[in-house]
């Protein structure tokens, strides 16, 4: 019988690659673009189309069918107590903005949990030919078009030479105090990177096209399978004050240079106020 982990692993790649399919099929050209955004969330630059609800829709049918007892965690509502121990957390298409205006920065994010946290995640991107995947305690793994390559240990750089990539949320009054730690940040490091998506910004650190990324506001189904892709590369994802990466902040690097993103963005109060 194949480990519940493997299992676990083997759904969520199959549903991501299943809503990466409904994705490229329904991504909309320019003119359409406005006429597939169903509504507006926190302000008006956050839409959800109608093709995230199609691909969170079918994400959450194989999941009933497959792990019917289950809990579910989606950005798009389909949520569900889990009566077995597992949730799932589910993004069915992070990086909507670029996804709308037709850049290939946009994935699918699947994490799996079991009692003792997330321990199977995937993050697929369609338009970049990539996928991700981890299992707890047995490594991350990136397939692209030439086969399987195992990713990390990320390396260590210092502080001066990192290229940071960070996000930035919806709401104006979060904008301006992100856009002062921002501020204090790029004089320090290499240079910023904002490419909009959360869950592929974690995959970008697990295989060294960045060297850390830091994000005020993600919410879970943002950054849990992303989170474990870095940890099993060997890189640290955490949040400030010591606590756990999440809404207040979430910080991923190699070990030292994490640390001292950690104090130099709790000097700055990035996680504090709007
Ligand atoms: C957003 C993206 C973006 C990040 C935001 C997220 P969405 O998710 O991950 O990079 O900066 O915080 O909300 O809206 O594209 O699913
Ligand atoms: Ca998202």
């Amino acid at each position: 019988m194949k480990d519940t982990i493997d299992e676990a692993l083997e759904i969520a790649l199959a549903a991501a690659r299943l809503a990466g399919e409904i994705l490229q099929a329904g991504q909309p050209d320019e003119p359409r673009r406005a006429s597939v955004t169903t509504r507006l969330k926190s302000s008006p630059t956050d839409v959800v189309t109608e093709m995230d609800l199609a691909a969170e829709k079918a994400i959450v049918e194989v999941l009933e069918r497959l792990r019917p007892l289950d809990g579910i965690v989606a950005e798009e509502g389909s949520n569900r107590d889990s009566n077995s121990g597992w949730n799932w957390f589910v993004d069915p298409l992070d990086g909507t903005v670029n996804y709308l205006y037709g850049s290939p920065q946009w994935c699918v994010s699947i994490a799996a949990a079991d009692s003792e946290g997330v321990c199977a995640a995937v993050v697929h991107a369609p338009a970049l030919a990539l996928t991700f995947y981890a299992r707890r305690g047995k490594g991350s793994f990136r397939i692209d078009r030439q086969g399987e390559t195992r990713l990390g240990p990320i390396s260590e750089v210092p502080l001066d030479q990192a290229l940071v990539a960070t996000g930035f949320g919806y709401r104006s009054e979060r904008r301006r105090n992100q856009a002062r730690v921002v501020a204090e940040v790029i004089p320090l490091v290499r240079d910023i990177r904002r490419k909009g998506s959360a869950a592929l910004d974690l995959c970008w650190v697990a295989s060294g096209v960045v060297n850390a990324y830091y994000e005020r506001g993600t919410n879970a189904w943002d950054i849990k399978a992303g989170g474990l892709i870095v940890e099993e590369a060997g890189g640290v994802f955490g949040g400030l004050r010591g606590e756990s990466a999440g809404m207040a902040m979430t910080v991923a690097a190699a070990p030292k240079l994490q640390s001292e993103l950690v104090e130099l963005l709790t000097n700055l109060d990035a996680d504090l106020g709007d």
